[in-house]
């Protein structure tokens, strides 16, 4: 019959337009990236709670240039379980491809920077994945290394600035990260200065390392977000304390791997680190957390 399938009109005098109420303009929670269009934004939501405006990501992309590392040599074992508790996981496209389930809901930030391993110079690192392969792994980010004051530290930035170029066509945002060579002192001068070239040339988030001296002024000095890297296990306590002063000193939450799954209890240390990034707990209090979870006694 004619006009079966045609929607009627909506000739309803009743249409509530609300015209005295200005449109809401959500604006964006994170720092420096009001101006990135909906996608990117959108990204940026996926791996930095909108509620706290940190994040706790899980790195675990350490085996692409030194292999299996300890608490890594099963990744299907030792953290698909505990995946659940990390706003980002950190991770090569290898692994995000072999290893973690397509089911899983949290954000991902895919290395895609590589090249020598850990018997060569790291520094000469190229660019490692399309971006046409993020994009259809559908991932929220990618990270790139880079080596200021390194042996290669032009061609890592060019790296970076390709990357960019290329997240910025298709919304996906990068994390520059600051790599330390070991001849490197990790000072408030240094890092300010490897943050600041990393923000400058375009990357919407920046990984660095934690100085007792001076943090918050990297933090300030920095346009975009920056998250703390972990670095070599500490004992628990020394983590959470570590990533406390980090998230008061102005960093947007914490990339850790070493000090969450070599943990002796990695589920109970996300958990902690996660208590003190999103709900500003005080360090002795999240390790009472992990004591708990832990299933160790907790000390009167
Ligand atoms: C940086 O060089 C890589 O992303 C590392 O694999 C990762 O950042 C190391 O994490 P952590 O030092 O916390 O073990």
């Amino acid at each position: 019959m004619k006009g079966e399938h045609v929607p009627e009109a909506d000739a309803r005098d009743d249409k509530q337009f609300h015209a005295d109420i200005p449109a809401l303009d959500h604006g964006f929670f994170l720092k420096g990236s009001g101006s990135y269009d909906w996608g990117m934004k959108n990204r940026l939501a996926r791996i930095f709670r909108p509620e706290s405006g940190r994040t706790v990501m899980l790195a675990i992309d350490h085996g692409y240039f030194q292999g299996p590392t300890t608490g890594l040599e099963r990744v299907d074992l030792s953290i698909v379980p505990i995946a659940p508790h990390a706003d980002a996981l950190m991770l090569t496209r290898g692994i995000l491809r072999s290893t973690i389930p397509a089911t899983h809901r949290g954000g991902i930030v895919m290395r895609a920077s590589g090249g020598p391993s850990i018997l060569k110079e790291l520094s000469d690192e190229r660019v490692a994945v399309d971006m046409e392969d993020a994009v259809r792994m559908g991932v929220h980010g990618v990270a790139v290394q880079v080596f200021v004051g390194g042996e290669h530290e032009t061609q890592s930035v060019e790296n970076m600035t390709k990357l960019v170029d290329a997240g910025y066509r298709v919304g996906i945002p990068v994390l520059g990260v600051t790599a330390v060579g070991k001849e490197l002192t990790r000072d408030a001068r240094y890092l300010g200065l490897a943050t600041r070239i990393c923000a400058e040339l375009g990357a919407q988030v920046v990984k660095t390392y934690y100085c007792d001296e001076g943090f918050e002024k990297v933090t300030a000095g920095c346009p975009v977000p920056i998250v703390m890297a972990g670095g070599k296990k500490l004992p628990e306590l020394e983590a959470l304390e570590m990533a406390y002063r980090a998230v008061q000193e102005g960093a947007a939450g914490v990339d850790m791997g070493r000090n969450i799954f070599q943990s002796e209890s990695p589920a109970a240390m996300i958990q902690a680190v996660a208590k003190v990034v999103h709900e500003d707990a005080q360090p002795a209090e999240a390790y009472e957390l992990f004591q708990e979870l832990s299933g160790a006694a907790v000390p009167a």
